[in-house]
């Protein structure tokens, strides 16, 4: 069974779907008239992008971006790869990035600044988890749904060995199945 490899629930569908909610009230409000364009990081954020934009209310539009810095295994390298572009010119608009953790930050730092050259109105970033004892690169989310401690994590998109994404929670996964860190 997937979930023998789960040492703990950490945070339950109830409240991943709460806190959801309450981002999609904050985007509701705060972007009431700019349009703005919700992009997010394949493949980690995809349920959490889902869940998060049927709550959206206003008129927005949705893009992809995948990045690769792991592999399959649990550590930040510092090298970012584009996999998949965004296919559209953002320039003048409100970006919303959707990420599923901010780690060491050398993804999100590399996304933000690749997105900053082509001249957008503005870019948020929003993730729904935060580990900032791992931090390496100075970056800060201007939301996050939760702060987690640093333990290695998975479910609710996350994964590990591209695996456990389907989990409808976010868990930890033990030490033994990665071989510890
Ligand atoms: P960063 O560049 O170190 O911030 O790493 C960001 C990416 O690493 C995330 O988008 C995840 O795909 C992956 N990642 C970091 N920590 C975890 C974790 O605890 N579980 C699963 N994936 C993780
Ligand atoms: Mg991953």
């Amino acid at each position: 069974m997937m979930t023998d490899n789960i040492k703990r629930v950490l945070i339950s569908e109830e409240e991943i779907s709460a806190k959801v909610c309450e981002l999609a009230d904050k985007i509701n409000t705060e972007f009431a008239d700019k349009n703005p364009i919700v992009i997010s990081i394949l493949k980690g954020a995809f349920i959490f992008m889902s869940d998060l934009t049927k709550k959206i209310k206003i008129p927005m539009t949705i893009d992809f971006m995948a990045v690769s810095s792991y592999g399959s295994g649990v550590k930040s390298t510092g090298e970012v790869n584009i996999i998949k572009d965004i296919n559209q010119d953002i320039s003048g608009k409100h970006i919303i990035i959707v990420e599923d953790i901010l780690d060491s930050g050398h993804t999100l730092n590399c996304v933000i600044n690749i997105l900053k050259k082509r001249n957008p109105a503005s870019i948020v970033l929003y993730t729904l988890l935060d580990k900032p004892e791992r931090r390496v690169v100075d970056i800060k989310a201007d939301y996050a749904c939760f702060t987690v401690p640093d333990e290695f994590v998975v479910g609710y998109g996350l994964d590990y060995g591209e695996y456990y994404r389907n989990l409808p929670y976010i868990g930890v996964l033990k030490p033994e199945v990665y071989g510890g860190r």
